[in-house]
């Protein structure tokens, strides 16, 4: 592998999306013990193995895996020594997302214009080649420690990017039938909502789709804030949380203290059969939320009809919420570390693009039977 810097030829500012995303391109874990970390999500989420960085190929003081399932990337690393940046981040925030990487077609153009909008740099345009091809990277940051990486692949054809080799391995347990991200979802501290929604805003590009306030998102005990930020093709969708004043302490509260900062809450990640694939997720081993089995008595004269039966929906705990375009069904995992910080929801659209605010009362007051009886209430 080589790396130089990128042409950074500037484009000129036209009326059009600045910052034009094809999605999301992988997700980047920074953990304790990366081999650990992706045979978890191989065996538990169905993810399988494509990529590996360490030693042997060159990169000396960490190591990455790298898995796939459909049109989803997780990228799992693990500093080598004590005093790495990434050893530092682990130490401090926990296992959790540090990088959150988004395809584009230019990634010179893309840190250009991102960074003239007042983007904090994170990585200068970069070239990474191989016998493969080129991959160009360039990065900003977000809130937090977390980095938003703009990865540009088109003329690239190895298993995953320069210094990387393919992975094979004996053990390939079988896909859930997770897709592809659907969401990602960030906490931020007390009074910083704003500021994010204005840095998505004017240095992305992005737009406010829905906002939710403590009125809509509101239990006995706690409180949040919520803002949808979208790209103009809807491919990528960041909500920001932030914690409001309840009776007691807010989840983003709790997750704040516990992940040190600021960070990524939740991934949604998409399923074209949440029955299918919760069932699954179940049998090996992940582990839910769950809302009491009275969500269900009503359910149909709340979200009208589905096509789905009720019955296996209660026995899995899936929820139903619909808007003027459909309904959508959702599902919370618990935290997947010790610290109470990331979790991951499994969602099934049937026309809906919203969020499930219907649900938000039952959901956040089985998140707060858990806060309780960890005693961070
Ligand atoms: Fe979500």
């Amino acid at each position: 592998m080589s790396t130089s810097p990128a042409a950074t030829t500037r484009k000129p500012d036209s009326g059009a999306d600045f910052l034009p995303l094809q999605g999301t391109d992988y997700v980047e874990f920074y953990v304790g013990n990366a081999k650990q970390a992706a045979h978890f999500y191989k065996s538990a989420f169905g993810f399988q193995s494509l990529a590996y960085s360490g030693p042997e190929t060159g990169s000396k003081d960490k190591v990455s895996y790298v898995v796939r399932q459909n049109k989803l990337t997780f990228v799992f690393t693990t500093a080598l020594h004590p005093n790495h940046p990434i050893a530092q981040h682990v130490q401090v925030h926990g296992d959790g997302v540090n990088i959150l990487a988004l395809r584009v077609d230019n990634a010179a153009s893309a840190w250009n214009e991102t960074t003239a909008r007042g983007g904090k740099s994170a990585m200068e345009p970069t070239i990474l080649t191989d016998k493969w091809g080129e991959v160009v990277l360039s990065g900003i940051h977000t809130y937090g420690d977390t980095i938003h990486l703009f990865v540009e692949r088109n003329n690239y054809s190895g298993p995953f990017m320069p210094g990387f080799s393919e992975w094979k391995t004996a053990y390939n347990p079988p896909s859930t039938g997770l897709q592809y991200v659907d969401h990602c979802v960030g906490n931020v501290g007390w009074h910083q909502m704003d500021r994010w929604v204005k840095f998505y805003e004017e240095v992305m590009g992005f737009r406010n789709i829905l906002s939710f306030d403590d009125n809509d998102i509101s239990t006995e005990y706690s409180a949040l804030m919520s803002k949808v930020m979208s790209n103009g093709n809807g491919y990528v969708k960041f909500p920001i949380n932030e914690p409001a004043e309840g009776k007691k302490k807010s989840q983003i509260e709790e997750y704040l203290d516990f992940y040190r900062g600021e960070g990524v809450q939740h991934v949604a990640l998409a399923t074209p059969n949440i029955v299918d694939t919760v069932t699954q997720l179940r049998d090996r081993g992940v582990e839910f939320l769950q809302v009491p089995s009275s969500y269900y008595d009503d359910l149909l004269s709340r979200v009208g009809t589905i096509d789905e039966d009720v019955q296996p929906l209660k026995e899995l705990g899936i929820l139903v919420d619909r808007d003027d375009e459909g309904y959508l069904l959702q599902i919370f995992t618990k935290p997947v570390e010790d610290r109470p910080t990331l979790f991951f929801e499994i969602i099934q659209r049937k026309g809906a693009q919203s969020f499930g605010k219907g649900n938000f009362k039952a959901l956040f007051e089985a998140i707060e039977r858990e806060q309780s009886a960890r005693g961070n209430l």
